[in-house]
């Protein structure tokens, strides 16, 4: 089972005491890279020595007075130095002081809190998330529950703790652009040291902190209405698996042969519609025999390629159970698809419970078969009956399911030929590559033929000036090779906007990085740089991975002209087949994992 925090790149202020310390813990028992500051260095080396020894992750500690600029830029550098990126930021760094009525408190004591709680979070921030940005990680910010509820004789630090959750909200609304989550926690009363401290300098400890814990099951109280008020809201814009109907069909067709299948041909005898209209909101998730749709001739869908798409499997086990495979993954990037395409948004945990009812309803037609499997396609279209170029006032999501043997007509291990020819581009910087949007893939048949011409089987997708290597057909693309510094190393393109966001690649991406047996990185590789490295015998494998194939190896490049082999198959391909047992084993059911959710 992967760890979940596997070589993620986490910075914790205020690490070596009270919460600080349990999130370092937590993400090294997790198996991250964990860089943390505190101001005294003797706990914080202490802790790093025993954090290293429990492992499986690793910490180190650097010395960091979070109230001082530079030294948070140093803390920030310092750890990209070491890692080369940063997946997350923990502020956490921060302090109570006691407690102390209005009247008493000086300017400047309020001046040097906000300083320490608030400010340094802002600048731990704003130095970090160049590289966040990079990763699309995420920043946590450490609240306090006081910050929403008060506490007395505080009014310094609780201002600070509020505005802290202020903050989170106004940075959360600017870098989801960036696509890096900004959240903030409130912590009620946890019995830290600081705290322990402040109820030992009053004048009954036990009953401080029995008042403190009666503060928070108050708050429990006063905002119990909040998360549901809130909830219904967004909820009321999406539909709802409860309300789903089922019309099952009279006529249930005969199974193909497995060992007969043809990729996206065959279809069961339901599918899954909810249509959306501005005026009416969702309706309720239909599950009807399978049929054609009915489309005005104006519909935007038709003109405008208002539509997109997804691509997932459900396989049947070794235990005759019916599994999905990190079906969430798809969910969410269908719904940043519905954000770029202007249509609704729905709950992405809704369209997955009808989903799966779809697949319950049709679960014969998840072939008895380990090399075949039910293809599952989710789709979005704007059914706006009008020509103009708008936002669509209507639209279908239907799901349409069918069952799939080997992706490639030469058999899910051979290797294929590429073209790569720079006149030929699939996505640019701008544009919406990373989005699965059918309006992406029908301009690739074109390039497609001329691959076939020319006696290839699949296009490799080059970009720009330095004719990056980005993806190959509708796979994404991994070179396994030993760098020039003598490493193994697998590399594939960033997610820097032109490539799609493989559910493949990114469990491509864990499993290599949890067996650490090899470097695995994500960065631009240009035509020079592989034609170099295959001159050198340093390529060792090159293949595609994604949904339809799992893993598909790749024997030959055509560019500019010439053919050149890749000795993809000649080194087993030890690599891609290790990839292709292991997930194959865990969406057969032969290896438990939580990344396959057993459906039926
Ligand atoms: C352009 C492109 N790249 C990569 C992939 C692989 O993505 P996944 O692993 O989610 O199937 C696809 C899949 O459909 C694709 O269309």
């Amino acid at each position: 089972m992967p760890l979940r925090y596997q070589n993620k790149v986490v910075i914790v202020t205020g690490g070596s005491k009270g919460i600080g310390r349990g999130i370092v813990k937590a993400f090294v028992e997790n198996g991250a890279k964990v860089v943390f500051c505190a101001r005294g260095a003797a706990a914080g080396e202490a802790l790093e020595t025993e954090f290293n020894t429990l492992g499986p992750g690793a910490c180190k500690f650097v010395e960091c007075d979070v109230t001082k600029e530079d030294q948070i830029q140093r803390l920030i550098a310092v750890t990209v130095e070491l890692h080369g990126h940063v997946d997350c930021l923990v502020n956490n760094a921060g302090w109570h002081p006691p407690h102390k009525p209005t009247d008493e408190t000086t300017v400047e004591e309020f001046r040097n809190l906000l300083n320490l709680n608030l400010v340094s979070y802002f600048l731990a921030s704003k130095f970090a998330l160049p590289y966040l940005r990079q990763r699309h990680g995420n920043i946590i910010n450490i609240s306090s529950l006081v910050g929403t509820i008060g506490q007395k004789d505080a009014a310094p630090y609780v201002a600070t703790k509020g505005a802290i959750i202020s903050m989170t909200k106004a940075m959360a609304v600017d870098e989801s652009k960036h696509k890096v989550r900004v959240n903030c926690i409130s912590p009620g009363n946890v019995m830290t040291p600081l705290w322990e401290e402040l109820a030992a300098q009053t004048a009954d400890a036990a009953a401080t902190v029995h008042a403190g814990e009666k503060a928070q099951a108050l708050h429990a109280r006063l905002v119990q209405t909040l998360p549901f008020s809130f909830g219904a809201l967004r909820f009321a814009s999406s539909f709802k698996a409860a309300d789903l109907t089922i019309e099952r069909n009279p006529e249930c067709k005969p199974k193909p042969d497995p060992s007969a299948l043809m990729f996206g041909k065959q279809f069961s005898d339901h599918m899954l519609t909810i249509s959306w209209s501005e005026k009416d909101g969702w309706d309720a998730p239909q599950i009807k025999p399978f049929q054609n749709l009915s489309l005005h001739p104006a519909s935007s869908a038709l003109h405008y390629s208002i539509e997109l798409f997804e691509g997932m499997k459900a396989f049947r086990g070794v235990d005759n159970h019916i599994r999905l495979f990190r079906p969430m993954l798809n969910m969410e990037r269908m719904h940043r698809s519905t954000e770029r395409s202007c249509l609704p948004l729905f709950d992405k945990i809704e369209l997955l419970q009808c989903i799966k009812k779809l697949v319950e309803v049709d679960q014969d037609w998840v072939p008895f078969s380990q090399d075949a499997s039910l293809y599952i396609r989710p789709t979005f279209i704007g059914t706006e009956p009008s020509l103009g170029v708008s936002r669509a006032g209507k639209a279908l999501i239907f799901v349409i399911i069918g069952p799939v043997g080997p992706y490639f007509a030469t058999g899910s291990f051979n290797p294929v030929s590429l073209l790569a020819d720079p006149a030929f581009v699939r996505a640019w910087k701008g544009g919406v590559g990373e989005y699965k949007m059918g309006g992406n893939y029908g301009p690739t048949i074109a390039v497609q033929m001329e691959a076939q011409k020319q006696g290839c089987q699949q296009v490799l997708w080059l970009y720009g000036p330095d004719e990056e290597i980005t993806e190959v057909g509708t796979m994404n693309l991994f070179i396994y090779w030993t760098n020039t510094k003598g490493e193994r190393e697998l590399v594939t393109p960033p997610l820097d906007g032109i490539i799609l966001p493989g559910v493949t690649r990114q469990s491509l991406l864990d499993l290599g990085r949890t067996w650490g047996d090899f470097k695995v990185t994500e960065r631009k590789m240009g035509m020079k740089e592989l034609l170099e490295a295959l001159d050198a015998g340093r390529v060792l494998e090159v293949f595609g991975a994604g949904t339809a194939c799992v893993v598909c190896p790749v024997g030959s490049l055509r560019y500019r002209g010439k053919t050149y082999q890749i000795p993809t198959m000649q080194n087993g391909p030890d690599l891609a087949k290790r990839f292709y047992k292991e997930l194959t084993d865990i969406q057969y059911g032969r290896k438990p994992s939580e990344w396959a959710p057993v459906v039926v």
